[in-house]
């Protein structure tokens, strides 16, 4: 049902036009429908629209045609429903670890009761503070607070990147590749961390990834992506028990989802390249 689903998004299509004039359809006609408090994992060869689709519900992008709804209203900008980690992190260079994040809460209000009446009110520097550091506690980098992105790994941006994008608590977190730069180590206990984050507050996520495994994992629904231009090909549904970790993997069903998944990806793969 349209009014419970979370994000719906209806025959979206994306054509790019590029510096010489040369038209690219990037996406062509994506249906899906996200429900509440889903994990949805986007997999799919590279070029297929991926990053393209997260931009257009994050509202940084505008469909050609087709529209995306979320709670029933169709998107037209972004909003701090919204939270965002890009596949290539942004940070301000200028601004430390600790003030990046804040950053990203500058604008965020909070709904208080105060003498029976609800007000909105802007986070106070105390909040964004403690919040600040819970994520970065949480991503391994309270030490860095007052580093600046250029004194820090790609691996530690990126989970600058991350604890940004949990800060702002948004409903929707739309995360594009965010784990693909991290060593193995990191990236299995961030995968930990959003599950257990996940299975806690139970926020709709979109999450982009590369690694068929991580997809498998974290998801309730894989969304496997056909080559360009861009299609829901299949929507595969991931039974598998929580609380999920890293043990989870060992699991004889877990090997079934990630073969049946990789096979599908590696043929779209093989259909773009001839
Ligand atoms: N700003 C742009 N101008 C022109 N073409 C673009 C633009 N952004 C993306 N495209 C094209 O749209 C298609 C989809 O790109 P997109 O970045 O969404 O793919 P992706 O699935 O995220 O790929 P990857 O897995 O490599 O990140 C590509 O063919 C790309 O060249
Ligand atoms: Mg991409």
């Amino acid at each position: 049902m349209e009014n419970k689903a979370k994000i719906v998004m209806d025959n979206v299509r994306k054509v790019y036009t590029g510096h010489d004039g040369k038209e690219t359809l990037a996406l062509d006609g994506v249906n899906l429908t996200i429900e509440e408090n889903e994990f949805i994992c986007v997999v799919g060869p590279s070029g297929c629209g991926k990053t393209t689709l997260l931009n257009i519900i994050a509202g940084l992008e505008t469909a050609t045609s087709g529209e995306i709804r979320l709670d029933g209203e169709p998107i037209i900008g972004p909003g701090n429903d919204r939270g965002v980690v890009f596949q290539q992190y942004a940070l301000f260079p200028w601004l430390t670890v600790r003030q990046n994040i804040e950053f990203g809460m500058a604008y965020l209000e909070k709904e208080e009761i105060r003498d029976g009446k609800t007000r909105v009110r802007r986070y106070t520097r105390q909040e964004k503070k403690e919040t600040a550091e819970k994520y970065m506690k949480m991503v391994d980098l309270a030490d860095f607070a007052n580093a600046y992105p250029k004194e820090l790994s790609g691996g530690m941006k990126q989970r600058v990147a991350i604890a940004r994008g949990y800060a702002i608590a948004p409903q929707v977190m739309l995360m594009d590749e965010p784990f693909g730069a991290l060593d193995a180590q990191t990236r299995a206990q961030l995968q930990e961390d959003l599950l257990k984050t996940w299975q806690q507050e139970k926020r709709t996520c979109f999450f982009i990834t590369h690694d068929v495994e991580e997809a498998v994992l974290l998801s309730t629904r894989c969304v496997i992506m056909s080559a360009r231009p861009g299609r829901v090909k299949e929507i595969i549904s991931i039974d598998l028990p929580y609380p999920r970790n890293q043990a989870t993997k060992l699991l004889p069903e877990f090997n079934v989802y990630k073969n049946q998944i990789w096979e599908k990806v590696y043929q779209e793969y093989l259909e773009f390249r001839k």
